[in-house]
Formats: structure tokens, sequence, C-alpha cells
């Protein structure tokens, strides 16, 4: 009999990555939600129950991006499947640590492969930046992406979405602390200046350059010098509580680079082993309980796996 029901997951991840705005991410080792999809006898789409999101997210399938995603792939498949989702939240929603996105993924690719894969990955990852949309408010691939193919992605550009996946450096740790409160990624893309002066871009395009360079090269050096943001740090610190201080904090501990993850509130930190790594986040996490009450930290290398099959 053909299988009728699906669980996967699908990992949290960390997008701009400093002066990579819109254009940068990568996933990391911990998963933001699990989701079970059950084809139905009845046309249509339906969510079951949402967990672990505090009561917060839609079950309307015009505003939850899941179901805006499962949408637009079913469109595209013309056919009169009926759907039904089951979503576990691991983590609140507002982080900055891709979890709308994750939820955009995980629904199109639980749907692929219950189908025996109709769609390539480049065009799941179409449906679910369409899912992501209603989120953020415009279309931008750098969780999408990321959580869906796994890696540290570039996006080179939009119009088509070009996407490339670069190998990353085998000792590269990652450390997050997110402090438990949450911004909405349309509100904070609101505060992001939309002209910047040339000597700005100048500065940001070479720091890009140099992260990307430094990435491919394994060249934790440049790496460091390479992550100063000019575009979405300055313009959202004031929304993190104590976010110089905890930036400080990272980097005097050992950190190669340290900036807002998404749109926050999460902050990652770079570092070279896993030992700097927890120091990393134990430093952090003083200085943000400070401020906030309640902060998580993960400590991760980088995912390349993207999301998984788990029942
Ligand atoms: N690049 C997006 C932004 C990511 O910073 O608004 C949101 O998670």
């Amino acid at each position: 009999m053909k299988q009728k029901i699906i669980k996967v997951s699908a990992p949290a991840t960390v997008s701009n990555v400093g002066p990579g705005f819109d254009i940068m991410g990568f996933a990391i080792n911990t998963s933001v939600e699990e989701m079970i999809l059950r084809l139905t006898d009845n046309p249509g789409i339906k969510i079951k129950k949402i967990t672990g999101d505090k009561n917060k997210l839609p079950l309307d399938i015009t505003k939850n991006t899941a179901t805006v995603a499962l949408t637009h792939m079913i469109s595209k498949l013309n056919s009169k499947i009926g759907v039904e989702l089951e979503i576990k939240k691991k983590m609140i929603s507002g982080s900055g640590l891709g979890s709308s996105a994750a939820s955009a993924v995980a629904a199109p690719f639980a749907l692929n492969e219950l189908l025996g894969k109709p769609f390539t990955k480049y065009e799941l990852m179409e449906f679910a930046l369409l899912g992501e949309e209603i989120a953020s408010g415009c279309i931008h691939a750098d969780n999408v992406a990321p959580c869906l193919f796994g890696g540290f992605i570039l996006i080179r550009g939009y119009n088509p979405t070009d996407i490339i996946q670069l190998a990353s450096p085998k000792k590269l740790v990652c450390t997050i602390l997110h402090p438990q409160f949450e911004v909405k990624t349309a509100e904070a893309r609101k505060l992001i200046k939309k002209q910047l002066p040339l000597k700005d871009v100048i500065t940001q395009t070479g720091n890009a350059a140099g992260l990307i360079t430094g990435i491919l090269k394994s060249d934790y050096s440049l790496i460091k010098r390479s992550l100063n943001d000019l575009i979405a740090e300055p313009a959202r610190a004031t929304l993190i509580p104590g976010f110089y201080e905890i930036k400080n904090a990272a980097l005097s501990n050992g950190s190669i680079g340290c900036s807002i993850s998404g749109s926050g509130p999460a902050i990652f930190a770079f570092s070279t082993s896993f030992k700097d790594g927890i120091k990393i986040g134990k430093a952090m996490k003083k200085v943000s309980s400070k401020f906030v009450k309640e902060n998580i930290v993960y400590v991760s290398r980088i995912n390349t796996v993207g999301p998984k099959v788990i029942g």
C-alpha cells in the first residue's frame, strides 16, 4: 500500500551572516521544527494542530508559511489531493533562526517525499520562498535555501534565484544565543535604510567578498576581518537589549566574528573549536541574562544535510 504519512524535521538557520544581508545563510544541527504530513481523502489542505508556538502561529492556510508553500506546490501538481499537517515548533517564533522558513521548507519537502519526488530541490525552493514571503513580507532565500539544501549558502541573485552551496571550513563552530523574546522579521525589515553612501557600499561589498573567500579557503583570519556589517546590525542592534555588550563578550572569549542572526533576537558567534564555542556561549548568556530572563545557547557545526525524514 502506498505510504500516506511521513514525519520530517527541518534545521534552524542563521541568515545574513554579518555582511551578507539577504544573500548568505547556513543551517545548524538543531532542528527548529518537526512536521507530520498525512494524505487524506478530502481534497484541500488542513492544519490539524500546531504545538510549541504558544498559540501564535495561524491555522489559517492562507497565512501559515507551510500551507502557503503547499498550496503553490499542489497547484503546480494540478492535483486534487488532500493533505493534513501537524506542526511541532521546537523554538518560539520570531527567533531569527529561520522558524517560518523551516515550516515553508518542511511541508513541500514532506509531500515531495511521499509522492516519490516529482520536484527537484530547486523547484521546492520556489514553493518555500512563496510560503516564507507571507511571514516576512518579501522574498528572501537566506533562511529557506540553507534549510533546504544544508551547508553555507550564497544567494548570488534573485531573478531567477541563483544559489551556490559552499563547502564550509572543517573547524568552524557556531555558537548561538537565543534570548527568549520575539522579533517580527517584517517589522525588523522596516528599520533597514533604503539607501547607503557609496563608501559604505564599498566596505560592505569588500567584507561580503572577504567572508565568502574566507569560507572557501578556510581562512579563519580572513573570516574574522570580514565579519562586519553596515546594513542590518547597526539598524537592528537596538532591538536586542545589551547587544553590543553580548557581542564584546563573545569576541573577548575567542570568537572570530559575531553578529545578529537573521532579524534577531538570536545572535551567532563563530569560533574554531567546540571548547571555545561552549565558553563563548556561557559568556554571551551571562551578559544577556542581565537584560532578558530566559536565554538558550546552541553550539553546532554547520549542518550539511537540510531537512530529514524521521518517521
Ligand atoms: N535576510 C532576512 C532579514 C532574514 O534580515 O530580514 C530574516 O530572517
